[in-house]
């Protein structure tokens, strides 16, 4: 069986993701602090992990890899998706610790899981794939959201020194900016007031003109064309080409 492993199910793409996946008859595994309701059947095991609480990261989720690996999947997939879009402001603004707490979460987590990932299935004949879920902003730095992308530019790191660390030949690892997708994060960044996010009128409009997709649709592109889909590695995708 094809085996997929997708961090913050509890709602949003991630939810869509692993719901397409199990369409798809993947065993899947969700990884975050709560999984939507829909995420069930035999092929589905969530597994709690606050992922801003990095240090139990790896004893939480190495048994689990290992678990998946005796299984012999044949091909396995990591969707670094949970993040969070706050906090927002100018640098000058901010505490340490939401810097940090946003980081943990955006960052710390995905090369930690990453790490596993690649201890665990860095040598195993079934093709293995990573897919970062990135941002625009991972390349363009939008007034008042400065943790934010600067979490995104590393995250789009990784996939590179994935690509430079891992030469196991069926071994990928690939970016994702996903486009506009009506989630949690769009209303979170509607939200937010003016004097603290100058750009906030942008994402207003975003809901407004109705340009936010559905996170089922993009999930089931991102799951056609990626994960079922040869993928170049290394490389950064976005939603239009999908
Ligand atoms: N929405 C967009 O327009 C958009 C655009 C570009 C990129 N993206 C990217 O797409 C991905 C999915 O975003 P989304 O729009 O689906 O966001 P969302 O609706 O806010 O969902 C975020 C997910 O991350 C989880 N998460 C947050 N903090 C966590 C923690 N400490 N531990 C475990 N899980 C945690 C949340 O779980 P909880 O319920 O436990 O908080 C939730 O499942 C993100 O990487 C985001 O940066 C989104």
């Amino acid at each position: 069986m094809k085996s997929a492993i997708v961090t913050g199910v509890s709602r949003g793409l991630g939810e869509s993701l692993a719901a397409a996946l199990l369409a798809h008859g993947f065993a899947v595994t969700g990884v975050g602090r709560a999984s939507a309701d829909r995420l069930l059947g035999e092929r589905y095991r969530f597994v709690r992990c606050d992922l801003g609480q990095v240090a139990a990261i790896e004893p939480t989720l190495a048994p689990v890899f290992a678990d998946i690996a005796a299984a012999r999947p044949r091909s396995i997939c990591l969707i670094n998706n949970a993040a969070v879009a706050g906090p927002v402001g100018a640098l000058g603004t901010f505490d340490a610790a939401s810097v940090a707490d946003a980081l943990a979460v955006n960052l710390v987590a995905p090369v930690t899981l990453t790490n596993l990932f690649c201890r665990a299935f860095g040598a195993v004949p079934a093709p293995c794939l990573v897919i970062n879920v990135s941002s625009g902003l991972a390349e363009r730095a939008l007034p008042g959201s400065g943790p934010y992308s600067i979490a995104k530019a590393g995250l789009e790191m990784l996939t590179r020194q994935i690509v430079a660390d891992v030469k196991a030949p069926g071994f990928r690892a690939i970016s994702l900016r996903p486009g506009i997708i009506d989630t949690g994060m769009q209303s979170f960044m509607r939200e937010q007031p003016r004097e603290a996010f100058a750009n906030v009128d942008m994402f207003r409009d975003f809901h407004a003109s109705g340009q936010l997709v559905p996170p089922d649709v993009v999930a089931g592109k991102i799951v056609d064309r990626l994960v079922l889909g040869e993928v170049e590695n290394g490389r950064s995708y976005s939603y239009k080409e999908l």
